[in-house]
């Protein structure tokens, strides 16, 4: 497989149903905080609150990186974007509540667009020439304060959509491939996101043989609603 072009896939976790269970009593400790969209609960006590996940964790030998709580609220279209700053490219997602028709939409950009970013970039460049770094005497100029995502700024029209999934299994997804999660219902979508130090591609390679699931170019009757 072109692990490149790699973009969804379920993933088989026994006992599913129970570690549902509980998913489901931490989500209402926690609540929808108008604050929270995509919220680091990692220090909250992730994996006290799941132990059979830990279980789980522990026998695929998956070490955690971060356990995201992502909510998207009734009758939103995220940004299309990439997660830039997650440890690796693959984020194993679990369907919490208000999944069943909500859907994530994968997307490349499209050529002219590539070809205008660069465009754009070289003329930066000219202008801005290159930056020799701080000056010996002079104290350097203080950082500009971090971005949430560098690239919020893709409109719909920059963009060919290459693939399609409803998260309503525990799904690996390719965080690193632009993507927006479209959630047309009254409820909202909340789901519990790991990351992990290592890329788990094991866990993806267990699902031989639609191993090609999501993958670019693959019929569109592949899909988690198949698999269910
Ligand atoms: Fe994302």
């Amino acid at each position: 497989m072109d692990r490149s072009k790699f973009l969804y896939a379920p993933v088989s976790v026994p006992n599913w149903s129970q570690i549902h269970q509980e998913m489901l009593a931490w989500q209402k400790k926690l609540g929808t905080p108008r604050e929270w969209f995509f919220h680091n609960v990692e220090n909250l006590g992730a994996l006290d609150e799941m132990p059979t996940l830990v279980k789980w964790f522990e026998e695929k030998n998956l070490r955690m990186a971060e356990c995201v709580y992502i909510i998207v609220r009734p009758r939103v279209i995220t940004n299309i974007h990439s997660d830039l700053f997650a440890p690796n490219a693959l984020a194993l997602n679990f369907p919490v509540t208000g999944c069943e028709t909500v859907r994530t939409h994968f997307y490349e950009e499209l050529p002219e667009v590539i070809n205008r970013k660069r465009r754009d970039a070289k003329r930066r460049m000219m202008f801005q020439g290159i930056n020799l770094g701080p000056s010996r005497t002079k104290p350097p100029e203080p950082e500009p304060p971090a971005k949430p995502n560098p690239h919020p700024d893709y409109h719909i029209d920059d963009v060919r959509q290459i693939g399609d999934t409803c998260v309503n299994v525990p799904t690996m997804l390719n965080v690193s491939v632009l993507h927006s999660v479209v959630n047309t219902t009254n409820r909202p979508r909340i789901v519990f996101s790991f990351r992990f130090k290592e890329e788990p591609w094991h866990l993806i390679e267990e699902v031989d043989p639609t191993l090609a699931i999501g993958v670019q170019g693959q019929s569109p009757e592949a899909s988690n609603d198949q698999a269910e």
